[in-house]
């Protein structure tokens, strides 16, 4: 490249003139020679920039066969440690995404496209650990420590809990004397303090407590039980207990609210079906209807109405007597009135199909549901149909329990707009107090 030598050249000369110490040039030979310079310069910027552009352009050139070797795709790329990378195409204007893993956040591009030279745009993201304790989450002066997507605190002596909330009460700190935590304070705090057992190292007491049992905080000696209950409330693990937490020396237990029992794993609660259990008092003529948390008794009655008689058919049902011929008013009474019961939870997510009501030998050319019921069922029940012979009572509005809510569906059978049948379904729901 001719223009580089150029320079140098020109350097040289400059170092022979200083060099040889010769007087200095006067002012005019100065100007004249600044402006050769100057000019020359010049030159040279435009040429530089002149074989710069034909460098980039020969770059491409090569760029794109290269990409052109390599199949028309990307160089494979890896998602960064920590992430996951969405998106395998390596074609041109294809893109791949990355997300980092619980606890770490992005640093740099979420997404890098394949261009038409073969590359990838931007640069590389990385995935960095989130710093859980810039929020500074510990109490009390407690200190921080960052752990990946969590993190803990290490108490000032006198406070303790997750994040040292609990202030250690002064009765057990005071006590230094091991043999006087024993037996003392199990007269007035129970066993919820215990002696720590130590031992000495090289010069230095460590002690250690029992599971369930921690360092006092300012006193080694002592150990106070971990409240688990107050430890899990706030954790990310999930609630200790689906109910209630109960703290005990050294642990925990889950309690459910009445009617209902702790299953196995401890932690859950379950219904008790008192109906199976024969803890119930209904009388012989009443059903006993488990529901979440209780029971109801109950006794279904036929319709006692002066244009129809009713027999009942069935435990749940009631049938209507034949008319008598000269009887106007009998055939317009329901066919049938039938009783459901049903025990669902509390704030049951909706829409939901409750019950549905279905004609088995339909009689005549048309079949309508309608929800006969007023009030506080029309608030959270829709009736429609869901096929030609089908009906569907539909739960539209969670419901809070306790609660019970009574909907009422028709369905009425006609040919040729004469109404030939009527039967009337009469869904009583049960809602529990707890929505498990
Ligand atoms: C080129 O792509 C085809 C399919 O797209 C693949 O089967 C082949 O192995 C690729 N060749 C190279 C050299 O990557
Ligand atoms: C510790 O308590 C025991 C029993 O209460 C007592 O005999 C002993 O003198 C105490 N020791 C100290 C150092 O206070
Ligand atoms: C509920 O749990 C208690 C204690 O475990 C047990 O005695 C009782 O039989 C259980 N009741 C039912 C209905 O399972
Ligand atoms: C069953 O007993 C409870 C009280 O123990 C009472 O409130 C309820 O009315 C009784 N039920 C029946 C059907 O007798
Ligand atoms: C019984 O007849 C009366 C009129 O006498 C009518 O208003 C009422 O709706 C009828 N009851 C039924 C259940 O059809
Ligand atoms: C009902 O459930 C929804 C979610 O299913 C919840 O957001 C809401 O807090 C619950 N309401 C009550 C009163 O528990």
């Amino acid at each position: 490249m001719i223009w580089m030598h150029a320079i140098i050249v020109f350097l040289c000369l400059c170092s022979i003139h200083t060099a040889f110490g010769q007087d200095c040039p006067s002012r005019q030979e100065m100007q004249s020679s600044l402006k050769q310079v100057q000019k020359l310069v010049s030159a040279h910027e435009a040429a530089y920039l002149q074989s710069l552009r034909t460098l980039r352009k020969k770059l491409n050139l090569l760029q794109s066969t290269a990409a052109k070797a390599n199949n028309g795709t990307c160089l494979k790329l890896d998602a960064p440690a920590n992430s996951r990378k969405l998106g395998r195409a390596q074609t041109p204007g294809h893109e791949v995404h990355f997300i980092c893993d619980p606890g770490y956040e992005l640093v740099g591009a979420e997404s890098r496209v394949c261009l038409e030279s073969l590359t990838w745009s931007g640069q590389q993201p990385t995935c960095r650990d989130i710093n859980e304790c810039a929020s500074s989450p510990c109490l009390n002066g407690g200190t921080c420590v960052d752990e990946v997507n969590r993190f803990s605190c290490m108490c000032p002596k006198g406070w303790a809990g997750a994040t040292c909330q609990s202030p250690v009460p002064t009765a057990f700190v005071t006590m230094t004397n091991t043999s006087a935590a024993l037996s003392a304070p199990s007269v007035t705090l129970g066993s919820f303090v215990r002696p720590s057992r130590c031992t000495q190292v090289q010069g230095t007491t460590h002690c250690t407590c029992d599971p369930g049992y921690t360092i006092s905080g300012r006193d080694s000696t002592t150990c106070i039980d971990i409240d688990e209950c107050e430890l899990f409330h706030m954790g990310q693990a999930g609630r200790l207990c689906l109910h209630s937490c109960v703290n005990t020396p050294g642990g925990y237990r889950c309690s459910c609210p009445s009617g209902y029992n702790v299953t196995r794993d401890g932690r859950n609660c379950k219904d008790i079906d008192e109906c199976a259990t024969r803890l119930t008092n209904c009388t012989r003529d009443q059903m006993c209807i488990n529901t979440y948390g209780g029971f109801q008794c109950v006794r279904v009655d036929c319709p006692r109405i002066r244009n129809a008689t009713y027999s009942q058919t069935s435990p749940l049902r009631c049938e209507r007597n034949p008319c008598s011929v000269d009887n106007k008013l009998c055939p317009q009474a329901p066919n049938s009135i039938s009783h459901h019961y049903l025990s669902v939870v509390s704030n049951l997510s909706a829409p939901r199909t409750m019950f549905r009501v279905s004609a088995l030998r339909p009689m005549g050319d048309t079949l309508r549901f309608s929800l006969l019921s007023r009030g506080q069922a029309r608030r959270h029940f829709i009736v429609q149909r869901s096929d030609r012979q089908t009906g569907q009572l539909v739960l539209v509005r969670p419901v809070q329990g306790p609660a019970v809510l009574e909907a009422e569906v028709e369905m009425s059978e006609l040919d040729k707009r004469v109404l030939l049948a009527r039967y009337i379904t009469k869904v009583t729901m049960f809602i529990s107090q707890y929505e498990f």
